[in-house]
């Protein structure tokens, strides 16, 4: 039904443009600014959704590596010959070890070859191994005396070894040791499992199984997937949003996400159960838990890494609406409050101060310059805004710095918007975050939204968005061509109203194949590949060329957002001195279409247009990742003029040098 009616749409367009296009020019007015565009116009919105982090983004190859899942030995296997009952045990030191109180105990007997005692780790959907490749293992034991060998190994999908260390423990006594090996392995392979046989005879107590490939990003141990993350800095983001999403606000307050308890060594960072772990029916992800090894302080490092601003979301005392719904006693808000104070402390304070101290242990001593904070995630209602009072009450009597983002809740239209839009402007949010997961046509008929916001007011963060080629969440949901574009349209309209929209970011980021629980999302992995869907390349042709200030194009003297399907804004680069124009034609047909620049500034005799072209159905996928993705061509200038082909469902970026 959509589907025809976008058809539909662009047919009217069509026949419309075909009658029009050569008599209308588009014409920019260079010179006329008509809005700044922010550094952190375009960013990225990450959360732990779809195996973003544990099984994504962090590298950690190891399933339930301190044995903290509900079933504590999920995603391991032990057996051996030599094992009889009782020789394999889950301890819990609860009383002296709090966040993490189950290890597992062993009693080796008499091991002397493989068959003998065995534990197998099956990783998040098998183990991405790469040959040639060293592989950084290491663990925690305690072993009252020396006696047992572990022959760690990584194995091919069939079982067979293809890379192997041994590690002999160091350390006897009451005490628990950490130590590690390195093991190269042999043979890339997308599914491949992890093995420890054990070797001797003695009693051993083993916790933090890890594994981590030796090709982290800027190499750091125990750090994060580099293809992963290199993609996102390709893209230049001006922000990155983190950890969520729903996942702030927890199935309930308790599952909520404390960025307290993700600071420190990682063996002391109580895990928690994922929130999108049993969301979805027809998504089941029972083995999805936050270790948060991938915690605010890397969060922080990353955005940093990639030249990006951050801008953590936090609880605001409510659960997931959509769940629980639990909020927290107003009487009880305090400690929810001392969190968003404390977190800008830990991003921003002196090394003296408590959290600042925290921050440096961890090896950053220099303020993360956090500018931002998000108060709630989609929350909505009037008991969204009595905390919300509370929480900008305290933070900007403290910090008056720090701008705050304010939830206008799940739609971008409806009573619960028009009631949150409406307070939240009264109190003079400085940014209030819509979300729009809508059908490609809301997109296009949407390009105008922002024209008519109220310039002076508080400013917008599109915080998530995606157009839907289907239902969200369901496998048929695609990130199509269709949706791309329909994405890029729209975005004209966020331009255009720089001075309304300051941010804007796609949602979700990732999603694994084999273990996602939402769709259509930006960028897709499995265990060793990674690939860009079109939403990508579209985000990304944005990022790049964001230009500093906004600029005057029109089309029979109105803005370009719709006539002859076509959708343009265009803003001026001051520090490359580029022109930059950016126009979708939405329609099945070529139009050739003549632009005409006004500029004080000479222009050159030709200019690089960036496009992206395709079949609306047409998808990226890991055999075909660049399927959908940009072309440069070289188009001729002619004095002020610019005849610009655009080809069929196209997205265009042309840039001019000025002089
Ligand atoms: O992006 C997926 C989810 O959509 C986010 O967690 C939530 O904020 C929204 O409902």
């Amino acid at each position: 039904m959509r589907r025809k009616y976008f058809a539909a749409l662009c047919l009217a367009a069509l026949t419309l443009s075909s009658r029009a296009q050569k008599s209308v020019p588009i014409t920019i007015n260079a010179d006329k600014v008509t809005a700044q565009v922010k550094p952190t116009m375009w960013g990225v919105f990450f959360e732990d959704i779809n195996m973003g982090a544990d099984g994504g983004l962090y590298a950690e190859l190891i399933k339930n590596r301190s044995f903290e899942f509900g079933m504590p030995l999920m995603g391991w296997t032990v057996k051996g010959k030599n094992l009889k009952e009782g020789d394999a045990l889950v301890l819990n030191r609860q009383q002296q070890q709090q966040a993490n109180p189950r290890f597992l105990r062993l009693n080796v007997r008499n091991a002397s070859s493989k068959n003998d005692v065995i534990l197998n780790n099956e990783g998040f959907r098998g183990i991405g191994t790469k040959k040639g490749l060293s592989y950084d293992f290491s663990i925690m034991y305690r072993q009252a005396s020396p006696g047992v060998k572990l022959h760690v190994e990584l194995q091919d999908e069939k079982g067979n070894a293809i890379g192997e260390s041994v590690l002999i423990p160091a350390e006897s006594g009451a005490e628990w040791h950490k130590q590690g090996v390195s093991l190269t392995c042999k043979a890339t392979v997308l599914k491949g499992k992890f093995q420890i046989w054990f070797e001797g005879n003695g009693t051993i107590d083993l916790d933090m199984i890890s594994l981590f490939p030796g090709d982290t990003w800027k190499s750091r141990k125990g750090g994060l997937r580099a293809d992963m993350v290199q993609m996102l800095a390709d893209m230049k983001p001006g922000f990155i949003r983190f950890p969520g999403g729903c996942i702030v606000e927890g199935r309930d307050l308790s599952n909520r996400y404390m960025w307290k308890k993700t600071l420190g060594p990682v063996e002391d960072r109580e895990l928690n159960i994922n929130r999108w772990n049993t969301e979805f029916k027809h998504r089941l992800t029972t083995d999805y838990y936050q270790t948060y090894g991938l915690g605010f302080f890397e969060y922080f490092q990353m955005a940093e890494d990639i030249g990006a601003e951050p801008l953590p979301i936090i609880n605001c005392g409510m659960a997931c609406q959509f769940n629980t719904a639990e909020v927290v006693p107003m009487e009880q808000l305090g400690p929810y409050v001392q969190d968003a104070l404390d977190l800008v402390e830990f991003a921003n304070g002196a090394v003296t101060t408590t959290w600042g101290k925290k921050r440096a242990e961890m090896g950053h001593p220099a303020p993360f310059n956090l500018k931002m904070m998000g108060i709630g995630n989609e929350n909505w209602g009037p008991q969204y805004l009595e905390r919300l009072v509370v929480f900008t009450k305290a933070l900007k009597e403290k910090y008056p710095e720090i701008k705050i983002v304010n939830s206008s809740g799940t739609d971008p239209n409806g009573d619960r918007f028009d009631y949150l839009n409406a307070s939240l402007r009264k109190n003079k949010a400085d940014l209030i975050d819509e979300h729009y997961y809508r059908a490609p046509e809301w997109f296009l008929s949407n390009a105008t939204r922002y024209d008519s916001y109220d310039k002076k007011g508080s400013k917008v963060f599109a915080g998530e968005y995606a157009a839907q080629s289907d239902g969200i969440a369901k496998p048929t949901n695609q990130n199509n061509w269709r949706t791309a574009i329909a994405e890029a349209a729209f975005m004209t309209g966020l331009e255009r109203n720089a001075d309304v929209v300051n941010m804007a970011s796609y949602a979700p980021l990732f999603a694994h194949v084999d273990g996602w629980q939402w769709t259509p999302d930006m960028i897709w992995v499995d265990d060793l590949h990674v690939y860009g869907t079109p939403n990508y390349y579209v985000q990304k042709m944005y990022s790049l060329y964001k230009g500093t200030s906004v600029v005057g194009i029109s089309l029979n003297n109105k803005v370009v957002a719709g006539q002859d399907s076509l959708y343009a804004s265009a803003v001026v680069d001051a520090k490359t001195n580029e022109l930059i124009v950016k126009v979708v034609n939405a329609s099945a047909n070529a139009q050739t279409r003549s632009i005409q620049i006004k500029s004080a500034k000479k222009l050159p005799v030709s200019a690089i247009n960036t496009y992206i072209t395709n079949d609306l159905k047409a998808v990226n996928s890991f055999e075909k990742s660049t399927n959908v993705s940009p072309q440069d061509e070289r188009i001729a200038v002619k004095g002020k003029n610019l005849a610009l082909t655009l080809k069929p469902y196209s997205f265009n970026i042309v840039r001019l040098q000025l002089k």
